[in-house]
């Protein structure tokens, strides 16, 4: 009896994990045909009742005895087991977090949001027109009729007879003026397309229109504006001056420089050294374009204007090749 309780006992010190503790348990001490439980059971067969009651003792002793070590060593087992889960599931806050990409936005969507901010300011109110326009707004209407040479040079998508994909913003004026006649302000960013593709031109591209009519608006209006707006996105040295030029919808017309941010006027590589960089078409709405929107040229005059983002964006952030500007390569992306 006592060799099988020391047995018991060097069992229970040897077994390494749970399930065999559990195995020593059943073998000594279960219910039915446990090793120790036999002995207790048999009790009953010894007649001298003195020498039954010391037996029953020992057998009791030796059972708590083999109890007890079972369950000291179920707890050593199930903390071991506790320590080693959680020394793998252990966190160290002191090692560096994982670098984590977060995304931003496209310059040019940057652009579009920041000019319409800057003119938001002014009391401009954002408009849109559809991609896919008529070719009455994308051209007729803004003064460029059927047959007129100027089309040509608007390499255009044709969607069938009547429609195109837009190559410009200037069709939104038209049906702003339609829609809201006059006196109003509006800045209307948007995608309009071309059939170019090479180094310097995209078939899909952004531009910024924007109008103001109302009584008495004069060419120094818009000088005055735009120079807000160029000191505004570019910073406060920064000058315009006007050149004239030809657009069908505006009377007169002109194209706008901005003194080259780069170098401040004196000449670089970015202003091909003359210190002044094109960026804007821009005039005096044509009182032809002003009636096709319902408006009566006696009364209301406007300016207008029109800029390409993706060239501001090259302007802003300094871009050499303008490519870049959709190959989605992630250094580029990440300047914003
Ligand atoms: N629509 C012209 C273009 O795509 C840009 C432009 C020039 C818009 C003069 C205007 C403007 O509103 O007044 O080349």
């Amino acid at each position: 009896m006592h060799s099988v309780a020391a047995h018991a006992l060097d069992e229970i010190a040897g077994a390494t994990g749970l399930d065999g503790l559990e195995a020593v348990r059943a073998l000594y001490l279960g219910r039915g045909d446990g090793l120790l439980t036999i002995f207790r059971k048999q009790l009953g067969a010894v007649v001298d009742p003195q020498a039954r009651r010391q037996l029953g003792q020992t057998v009791n002793e030796l059972c708590e005895r083999t109890a007890k070590a079972l369950e000291e060593r179920r707890a050593a087992l199930e903390a071991a087991v506790r320590t080693r889960q959680l020394e793998i599931e252990a966190l160290d806050l002191t090692r560096p977090a994982p670098r984590l990409c977060r995304g931003s936005l496209h310059p040019v969507t940057k652009i579009l949001r920041e000019v319409r901010r800057i003119f938001a300011q002014l009391g401009y109110s954002a408009a849109s027109g559809p991609e896919i326009e008529y070719d009455r707004y994308n051209f007729t209407l803004v003064n460029m009729p059927p047959g007129h040479p100027s089309r040509e040079t608007q390499a255009t998508f044709f969607i069938d007879e009547w429609r195109v994909l837009r190559t410009q913003t200037s069709p939104v004026q038209i049906r702003s003026m339609i829609q809201h006649g006059a006196p109003q302000r509006i800045i209307a960013p948007g995608k309009t397309f071309r059939r170019d593709y090479d180094a310097t031109h995209f078939p899909m591209f952004h531009q910024i229109e924007g109008l103001c009519i109302d009584e008495g608006v004069s060419l120094g209006d818009l000088k005055g504006t735009l120079e807000y707006f160029a000191r505004s996105l570019f910073g406060p040295d920064r000058g315009i001056r006007f050149r004239p030029h030809h657009f069908e919808f505006t009377e007169p017309s002109l194209e706008v420089d901005i003194s080259c941010m780069v170098c401040g006027g004196d000449g670089c590589k970015t202003c091909k050294h003359s210190g002044w960089l094109e960026v804007l078409g821009a005039g005096m709405v044509h009182p032809i374009v002003l009636r096709n929107g319902g408006i009566d040229p006696e009364i209301y005059s406007g300016f207008a204007f029109g800029v390409g983002a993706e060239r501001l964006a090259q302007l802003l952030y300094v871009i050499e090749d303008g490519r870049l500007v959709y190959e989605n390569d992630v250094r580029y992306l990440r300047q914003g």
